[in-house]
């Protein structure tokens, strides 16, 4: 008998393919997520379930599958909509997929930085809106990219890509972790401590998973230390950043800017107040969103679950303690 498996959603088919070879797969074909009961009904009785981040895969869930549940296979690098203590202690195996997604993640938190720098958002509203009359000497004015500081906030794979491209702006590079990173002289990044990168820095973007430790790490105390005039991009989770001190940031002139690809929550309630205010450009979390890398996480993903599901260890395994 195949083994049974839960897509919550349909991935592209480079790993939908894959899968539906060797297992029975029941896949959610619909554009929104599966509703919470629907999630609980349909896991019932899998050996696997290919989740989005979208999807929260906690102990109910767990128990509503079974114990014959081997795998939990995210179709994303982050793993925080997964409990990974409850999968522990119940023997299941978690899978995501990191590394293939690095470049294109810090692809688009550097668009999100030179957009905001540059005002190109803004720019486009204002020619469309008809305001274009002349070429204007003080006409949206932004802030200079090369020569200024990027401040680095988590010095993983992603954080170290930025640095790369930051090289190439002649950018002076701060990181903040909690240890040295042996590549971080190569790449010209120095460490500092969290106050000091946000005091020094023209763009502090965010590159940490989202945990109990970094849940609203820029919090009211964190944007009162950042330079007036600093540019903050967000494209790791939206829990990381405490939306109402941010707007309060934005609003107040604490900071300048917020270029966020993710929100808490999300998606971004459309009455949200921070989407009244013009100091802020959001996209609706793009930051791996293209199709070579998204054919990528499928095939990755799909490995996963199949390791998972026939008994082999997984080729991605998330540390579990
Ligand atoms: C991830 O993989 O965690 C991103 O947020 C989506 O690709």
């Amino acid at each position: 008998m195949k083994p049974k498996v839960f897509i919550t959603r349909k991935i592209p088919e480079a790993g939908l393919a894959m899968i539906r070879a060797v297992c029975d797969a029941d896949i959610w074909d619909d554009p929104l997520p599966p509703p919470r009961n629907v999630l609980l009904e349909r896991v019932r009785g899998v050996d696997g379930i290919l989740s989005l981040l979208t999807d929260k895969i906690d102990a109910a869930v767990m128990d509503a599958v079974g114990a014959q549940l081997k795998v939990i296979s995210n179709y994303a690098v982050g793993y925080d909509n997964i409990d990974i203590p409850a999968a522990t202690a119940r023997g299941i195996a978690v899978g995501n997929t990191p590394g293939i997604l690095t470049e294109t993640t810090a692809d688009f938190a550097f668009a999100l930085l030179l957009a905001a720098a540059r005002r190109v958002v803004e720019g486009d509203k204002f020619v469309r809106a008809g305001k274009w009359q002349t070429w204007g000497p003080r006409l949206l004015l932004g802030a200079e990219v090369h020569g200024a500081t990027l401040g680095l906030v988590g010095f993983g794979r992603i954080g170290q890509a930025m640095a790369r491209r930051a090289a190439g702006f002649g950018m002076r590079v701060l990181y903040h972790q909690r240890h040295d990173s042996p590549v971080a002289e190569s790449l010209g990044a120095v460490r500092a401590d969290f106050d000091t990168l946000l005091r020094e820095s023209d763009f502090v973007s965010l590159h940490v998973p989202l945990t109990r430790q970094t849940y609203h790490l820029l919090d009211a105390r964190a944007f009162r230390l950042m330079k007036k005039s600093a540019i903050l991009i967000n494209t790791a989770r939206g829990g990381v950043v405490d939306p109402e001190a941010l707007y309060s940031a934005l609003k107040n002139g604490e900071i300048a800017f917020a270029a966020l690809d993710v929100t808490e929550p999300e998606p971004i309630p459309a009455d949200s107040p921070l989407l009244t205010l013009e100091n802020v450009v959001i996209a609706p979390h793009l930051g791996s969103a293209t199709h070579t890398t998204r054919d990528k996480m499928a095939v990755m993903a799909a490995e996963n679950l199949l390791a998972g599901v026939f008994g082999k260890p997984l080729p991605n395994a998330v540390e579990q303690k």
